[in-house]
C-alpha cells in the first residue's frame, strides 16, 4: 500500500492528497523523517509513490502535524494571507514542501530568506527552486512564492521541537539490527502469495536475491512506484534496500599516484549527490539541478538510475563518459563493471539473478579536461530528457584533442558512446570545421525513434549540434590559452 493511500483511508489524514499518483504534482507531499546519527533527518517526498514497505523505522510527518500549539504554523499564515490556494488541492502539498524550505534545521539556508513587510512583488529563486516539485493548476504561482516570501523565518518552530528526536530514535533503535521478512497467503487468484525482504545486510540480500530470481528490488521507489501505480506492477517478491548499512555514504577517495574518485553508495539519494557534487564537478550538479524534482531526488538514487537502464536517465552519459564503475555483489563475491560494458539491450544489465548494485565508483575529471553535460527536455524542470550528451575532451599544448570521449541518451535502446565520432576527433586540431564534421559523423552513427518527447529528425539534430555547442561553450569559457584555435 502507497503511504499516501494508507493516510487517506487508514489514518484519515486526508489533508494528503492524490492527484498524478506518479510522483509529478507534489499534492501528496510529506515529511520523510529517517536516523541519521543522532538526528532525525527530515525531507519532502511524494508520498504516493513511497510504499509503508519502505518506511519502517521512519517518522512521517503530514501537513496536519505541522500545527503549531493547534494554531496555523507562520507557512499556513502566509498563504491565507496571500491568497496562495483557490480550490486548495494543491495547498497541502506546497505547504509541506514550504515547512521544510523554512525548518532552520533541515535547511540552514532558511534564514538568509529575509522576511518581507508584505505579499510585495520580490522574487526568490530558492523558493521556486524548493517548489519545482509542486504544481497548482488554479491560482497560479505568483501569490504562492508571494506567500514563500513573506513568511517570517524567525517564527519557525523547528521541527524537532515539534517532535522531540530522542524518544522516537530511541523507539526505532531495535528496529535497525534486524531483518524483516513477510509472507503473505495466496489472496485474489495470486495463488503464490507474496513475500517482502528487508535485509540489514548485504549478504542476506544476496543469499535472498539468489533463492528469489524474480525479486523486485525496491531502492527509492520513484522508478517502481510509478510502474505499481500506473501499469499495475504487483511484485510477487519484493526486497527493499531502505535499511542496508553503510551504503548510504558518499566518499572521495584520494591516493598519490591516481586521480581522485568518488564513491557512491547504492543509497545516496540524488540530493545528496547534487549537494556533495555542487562544488566537485559544477557540471553534474547542473544536470541533477534539472533532475526530476526535490521529492524526486530525497528519494530517488544514482544506483536506481544506473539499474532502471532507461536510454535518457540523466545520469548515465555522465557516468560513460567518466568511465565509472558500478561494484555488484552476489554469491560469488564483489566484481566492477565498466558503465560502458553493463548494458547489454534496451533496459537489460550485465547483472547475475544473485547480484545487486553496491557502490558506484566515479573517476572526477582532472583541472585540465574540459567536461560538458547536456540535458535537452521540453520543460525545464520536472521532465523527462528527449536528448542527453556528455561529451569529455583532453588538449595537448599544441592544441589538438588528446582524449575524447562522447556518450549520447535518446538515441538509442541504450545510452551510448559514438566510438566513429571520438575516432574521427582524436587527434585533430581543435576547430569549429572538425566539430561541425564530428557533429556529421554522429549524426550516422545513432538510430534515434520518434515518440511523445521528440522525432526521430529532431534527435539527429541535437547530435549534431551539440558538439558545435560543445566547442563554441568551451571556447567562450577556456581563459588559459587552452583552445587557443578559438576564434
Ligand atoms: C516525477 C518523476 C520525475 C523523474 N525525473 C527524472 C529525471 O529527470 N531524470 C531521470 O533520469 N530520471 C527521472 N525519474 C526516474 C527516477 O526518479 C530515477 O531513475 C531514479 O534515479 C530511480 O532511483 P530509485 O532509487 O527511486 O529507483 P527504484 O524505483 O527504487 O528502482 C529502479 C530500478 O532499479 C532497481 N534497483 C534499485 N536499487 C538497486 C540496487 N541496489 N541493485 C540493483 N537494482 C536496483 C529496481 O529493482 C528497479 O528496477 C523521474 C521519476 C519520476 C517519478
Ligand atoms: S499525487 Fe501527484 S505527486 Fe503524488
Ligand atoms: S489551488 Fe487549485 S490547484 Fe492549486
Amino acid at each position: 500500500m502507497s503511504l499516501a493511500n494508507y493516510l487517506r483511508y487508514q489514518r484519515q489524514a486526508t489533508g494528503t492528497k492524490i492527484v498524478c499518483e506518479e510522483g509529478d504534482c507534489g499534492a501528496c507531499t510529506v515529511l520523510l523523517g529517517k536516523p541519521q546519527g543522532d538526528q532525525l533527518a527530515y525531507q519532502p517526498v511524494n508520498s504516493c509513490i513511497q510504499f509503508l514497505y519502505q518506511l519502517d523505522g521512519a517518522h512521517v510527518v503530514t501537513v496536519e502535524g505541522l500545527k503549531v500549539n493547534g494554531a496555523l504554523n507562520p507557512v499556513q499564515e502566509a498563504m491565507v494571507n496571500c491568497h496562495g490556494a483557490q480550490c486548495g488541492y494543491c495547498t497541502p502539498g506546497f505547504v509541506v514542501t514550504m515547512c521544510a524550505l523554512f525548518d532552520p534545521n533541515l535547511n540552514p539556508d532558511s534564514t538568509e530568506a529575509k522576511p518581507v513587510a508584505a505579499c510585495g512583488s520580490m522574487t526568490a529563486q530558492k523558493v521556486k527552486d524548493a517548489l519545482t516539485g509542486n504544481l497548482c493548476r488554479c491560482t497560479g504561482y505568483e501569490p504562492i512564492i508571494r506567500a514563500g516570501l513573506s513568511v517570517d523565518s524567525s517564527q519557525i518552530t523547528p521541527l524537532d521541537d515539534l517532535y522531540p528526536v530522542a524518544p522516537i530514535l530511541a523507539a526505532y533503535a531495535d528496529l535497525q539490527a534486524e531483518s524483516i521478512l513477510i509472507e503473505t497467503p495466496p489472496v485474489n487468484g495470486n495463488a503464490a502469495g507474496r513475500i517482502f525482504f528487508g535485509p540489514v545486510s548485504v549478504r542476506e540480500a544476496v543469499a535472498f536475491k539468489s533463492q528469489h530470481p524474480g525479486t523486485v528490488i525496491v531502492s527509492g521507489g520513484t522508478d517502481v512506484g510509478v510502474v505499481c501505480n500506473k501499469r499495475g506492477l504487483e511484485p510477487a517478491v519484493i526486497m527493499s534496500a531502505s535499511r542496508l548499512p553503510d551504503l548510504d555514504t558518499i566518499r572521495l577517495n584520494t591516493t598519490d599516484n591516481e586521480s581522485p574518485t568518488v564513491s557512491v553508495g547504492a543509497r545516496v539519494t540524488l540530493s545528496a549527490l547534487e549537494r556533495f557534487m555542487e562544488s566537485r564537478v559544477p557540471e553534474l550538479f547542473k544536470i541533477l539541478n534539472v533532475f526530476g524534482a526535490p521529492q524526486i531526488k530525497n528519494a530517488g538514487t544514482l544506483a536506481g538510475n544506473i539499474a532502471n537502464g532507461s536510454p535518457i536517465g540523466d545520469s548515465l552519459p555522465f557516468l560513460m563518459a567518466m568511465d565509472a564503475e558500478v561494484e555488484l555483489s552476489g554469491l560469488d563475491g564483489a566484481r566492477r563493471v565498466n558503465m560502458n560494458q553493463l548494458y547489454t539491450g534496451y533496459r537489460k544489465l550485465d547483472m547475475k539473478p544473485d547480484e545487486l548494485i553496491i557502490r558506484i565508483y566515479i573517476p572526477l575529471p582532472g583541472p585540465a579536461e574540459l567536461l560538458k553535460l547536456y540535458k535537452v527536455s521540453k520543460r525545464k524542470h520536472l521532465d523527462i530528457s528527449a536528448f542527453t550528451a556528455a561529451i569529455r575532451l583532453t588538449q595537448s599544448t599544441d592544441g589538438r584533442i588528446e582524449a575524447v570521449r562522447v556518450a549520447y541518451g535518446g538515441v538509442g535502446p541504450v545510452v551510448m558512446r559514438l566510438p566513429q565520432t571520438e575516432a574521427f576527433l582524436l587527434g585533430k586540431d581543435f576547430t569549429e570545421a572538425v566539430f561541425r564534421e564530428g557533429g556529421k559523423i554522429a549524426r550516422r552513427e545513432i538510430t534515434p525513434i520518434s515518440d511523445v518527447r521528440g522525432s526521430s529528425a529532431f534527435r539527429l539534430q541535437l547530435a549534431e549540434n551539440i558538439l558545435l555547442k560543445f566547442y563554441l561553450e568551451t571556447c567562450l569559457e577556456n581563459q588559459d590559452g587552452r583552445a587557443a584555435a578559438c576564434p
